[in-house]
């Protein structure tokens, strides 16, 4: 996709992963559509993407919530009159064993991280399927491919968050294949650990919480509490988004950003076909 002029929508565009990109972003010449539900730190990166010379257009939006998803798509066309890539990246997650983690919160972590991209998809392909070109980028995650890539102690504490990451591959793959023949282009985004605020959010269930204090930082792939030189460092988030942008430009379909995690996979395959 050409970058220069374009308008891209971001969810979770205030932090981390999600921030980083619409800066990349703007440094090529995007204007952004910053969507969050942390409204200072979503001015401060309005802020930054005007000082790099790019519109930016700040929509108050929890994509837990119909409503306000339908405003986001129709904040961005009163603004712009056009959309051009949409990044449904806003995640959450909950931490604990599985029997102890309530309906409530399985439904606020399947409501963000699985149904929030699926709300994105619907507010706004009508308006790409219309203008037949148009580029989705959903963040799943390396736990979405491969459950225990962090460590088998912590992929059974995630349960709800895999569960969440597993759908979004999965409809991300199936969208795929309905759009890319009508021009739409879709990719997955599957991360492994990255320094961001994600772990500073994690809910956990109640119980849990003490005794398992000692796992609390082994988000994802956090290497660095695991002490497993194999899961590699806590990537950065602005290495995330040139990961992002050079994905885009080669149209990958897998955005994969952790230097193991193409064999990681092959070997969960193996695996997989032996449990
Ligand atoms: N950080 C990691 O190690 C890691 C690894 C793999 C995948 N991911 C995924 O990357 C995505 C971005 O996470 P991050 O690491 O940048 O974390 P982050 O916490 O820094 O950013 C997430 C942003 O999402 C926003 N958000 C949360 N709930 C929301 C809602 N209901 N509506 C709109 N916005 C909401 C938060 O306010 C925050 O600004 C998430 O989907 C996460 O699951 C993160």
């Amino acid at each position: 996709m050409e970058f220069e002029g374009a308008v891209a929508v971001i969810t979770g565009a205030a932090s981390g992963i999600g921030r980083s990109t619409a800066l990349a972003l703007a440094k090529l010449g995007t204007d952004i559509v910053v969507a969050d539900i942390d409204d200072a730190r979503m001015e401060e990166v309005s802020q930054a993407i005007e000082n790099l010379g790019r519109r930016a257009l700040i929509v108050h939006c929890d994509v837990s919530q119909d409503a306000s998803v339908k405003n986001l798509a129709a904040q961005t066309l009163s603004a712009f009159g056009r959309v051009d890539l949409l990044m449904n990246n806003a995640g959450v997650m909950i931490e604990g064993d599985v029997e102890k983690i309530s309906l409530a919160d399985w439904e606020w972590v399947l409501n963000i991280n699985l149904l929030g991209i699926i709300r994105g998809v619907h507010a706004f392909l009508p308006i790409m399927l219309k203008s037949g070109s148009g580029y989705i980028i959903n963040t799943s995650s390396i736990a979405g491919l491969i459950p225990d890539w962090g460590s088998p102690s912590l992929a059974v504490k995630t349960i709800p968050y895999i569960t969440s990451k597993f759908g979004v591959l999965g409809f991300s793959e199936s969208l795929y294949t309905y759009l890319r023949p009508k021009g739409i282009m879709v990719s997955v985004l599957c991360p492994g650990g990255v320094s961001t605020n994600f772990q500073s959010n994690i809910r956990h269930a109640a119980d849990d919480w003490q005794q398992d204090n000692d796992i609390k930082y082994q988000v994802e792939a956090g290497a660095e509490a695991t002490g497993n030189s194999d899961l590699g460092d806590l990537m950065e988030p602005d290495e995330v988004a040139q990961i992002i942008i050079n994905s885009i430009k080669k149209e990958y379909f897998l955005i994969l950003t952790h230097p193991n995690s193409r064999e990681r996979l092959v070997e969960r395959g193996q695996y997989l076909l032996n449990l």
